[in-house]
């Protein structure tokens, strides 16, 4: 029997799964890591709390699994996108990693989009200039560690880094160099125009494969710490939006990933490159060559429902504490009593201001809509419901862009609650489907393992034996009419609120 090993390196932690020539999970074993937050809108983590955990995954997986460590045949690797590591000529770690989620570079964003211009940025690396992405990080540690600056000699994302630690090798695939703004996402390779016109030396970046391709296999001095094989093949891996895609399926078109987590994002697959070009979606390269897909991210999806829990959640979370169920689940009870529409309460999830459609770091959350009718049971509603709103804001600019979906994917916690399911398909209009892939990333970075190892001579021959639908979940037609209506109100909300949600922001900074 083979085996093929994914690891993701994920914001929460790092999560590493074997599985077999047939797909089925063996092992899988998580880690924490450290999130440090030193300042308001910094996120950082230690590249060494990564590869100690990564270490330490790997072990305990090999030894759960009970295998040979020879019958391991390949390894992929996935990693949170954007974040940027930094290091020396001596291959040392310059400062911690900067996160996808640290909005420190507004900035930089806004020095970037005007030295280069909108459409440049278009034409060049097909994204707009946004905090999360990794140039701005680059610019930002120039502009403020000139000292630190002067020594990177290499910038690689985590993936890449936990790479370098495990082959010795520096590379980075396609999907990851989509993120970092400095990939000419349509041509498939560094953009030597936009590195030029901030100014960034174009040896930094590190040489970039298709995810399917090997470049690096196992050293023997992490061999011995791992107790894997020295020489064991490493696939390029991919980003984690692209290898949750590929473990559950989205790989030919007409197929979108609805991913409801922390964040929420809409992914949907193209055989053509399409770009917006007013920059509301990303484009990025997919995890199989000559593919891409299209991108809108939700900033605070399920954590706004999170917040919700924590904050007027205390009934729920203690009964469900006695009844040793998720609150969660007696949240979407609740809010299964309210009516669609919560009754006209409309909720904007902009809790963390939002990426698709507004990109704006200011907007707000809102409930809209309130009377004296309303109780918990709308509130949790319209949470859900707001949040599926905003998912659908991506999905229509898509449709707009000229996509044809048919099938939305659920993952997430979204995707296991019937309730929320059901508001989905009503909402999209579209059937929502989920799948028997559970593990996220970690399993799609085993596929693209497995694939380039040679087991499947396609990532879509691959998820078509091993992604299997388990649920199907149909619009009604009545709700999807009624939804539609409250959807034009959602959607004309955030215009009128913008004034209000800046001028709050700046009494906020004046007075805190
Ligand atoms: C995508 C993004 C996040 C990270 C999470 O643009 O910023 O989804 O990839 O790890």
């Amino acid at each position: 029997m083979r085996y093929f090993i994914g690891i993701d390196v994920g914001t929460s932690g790092i999560k590493t799964i074997i599985i077999d020539e047939h797909g089925e999970l063996i092992a899988r074993v998580f880690k924490d890591i450290p999130l440090y937050t030193p300042h308001p809108n910094w996120a950082e983590q230690d590249p060494q709390d990564w590869w100690q955990a990564t270490i330490t995954t790997i072990r305990e997986a090999i030894s759960s699994a009970n295998i040979d460590a020879a019958s391991v045949a390949g390894i992929g690797l996935s990693g949170q996108m954007h974040s940027s590591v930094m290091l020396d000529e001596n291959n040392e770690v310059l400062r911690p990693s900067i996160l996808w989620c640290d909005t420190r570079t507004s900035e930089q964003c806004r020095w970037i989009t005007e030295t280069v211009g909108e459409e440049n940025l278009v034409n060049w690396v097909s994204n707009p200039a946004l905090e999360g992405f990794t140039a701005p990080k680059i610019i930002w540690v120039r502009d403020h560690e000139p000292e630190i600056y002067d020594k990177i000699n290499h910038v690689v994302l985590p993936k890449d880094y936990i790479r370098y630690k495990m082959t010795d090798e520096y590379a980075m695939e396609v999907s990851d160099a989509a993120g970092t703004l400095l990939f000419d996402v349509q041509r498939r390779q560094w953009s030597h125009e936009m590195m030029d016109a901030i100014g960034l030396p174009k040896d930094v970046m590190p040489a970039v494969f298709e995810s399917i391709d090997i470049c690096g296999a196992i050293t023997k001095s992490v061999a011995e710490v791992t107790g894997l094989k020295a020489g064991t093949p490493v696939v390029a891996g991919g980003a984690d939006n692209t290898c949750g895609a590929v473990g559950t399926g989205i790989v030919r078109p007409g197929r979108a990933l609805a991913s409801l987590g922390t964040s929420g994002v809409v992914f949907a697959h193209m055989d053509e490159v399409h770009v917006d070009p007013d920059l509301r979606v990303h484009s990025f390269c997919h995890s199989i060559p000559h593919k891409w897909y299209l991108m809108g991210v939700v900033l605070f999806a399920g954590g706004s429902l999170q917040w919700l829990r924590n904050t007027v959640g205390e009934i729920e979370v203690s009964a469900a504490h006695m009844m040793d169920i998720d609150p969660y689940e007696l949240m979407t009870r609740q809010a299964s009593r309210a009516p669609i529409g919560s009754e006209g309460l409309v909720f904007l999830p902009y809790l963390m201001g939002e990426r698709t459609p507004h990109k704006d770091a200011n907007a707000k959350g809102a409930f809209i809509g309130l009377s004296a009718r309303h109780d918990r049971t709308h509130l949790i509603r319209s949470v859900m419901e707001g949040i599926t709103f905003a998912m659908r804001d991506s999905i229509e600019i898509m449709r707009d862009l000229g996509l044809s979906l048919s099938e939305i994917r659920a993952t997430g916690g979204g995707a296991r609650s019937d309730l929320w399911r059901q508001i989905q398909a009503d909402i999209y209009g579209m059937e929502v489907v989920t799948v028997n892939a559970e593990e996220g990333p970690a399993f799609g970075a085993a596929i693209l393992a497995a694939v380039g190892t040679g087991m499947f001579n396609q990532v879509e021959e691959a998820t078509d034996e091993w992604v299997k639908i388990v649920t199907r979940t149909e619009p009604g037609a009545k709700a999807s009419e009624q939804y539609d209506e409250y959807y034009q109100v959602f959607r004309d909300l955030y215009p009128v609120l913008k004034p209000g949600f800046d001028r709050l922001s700046g009494l906020v900074k004046k007075h805190t």
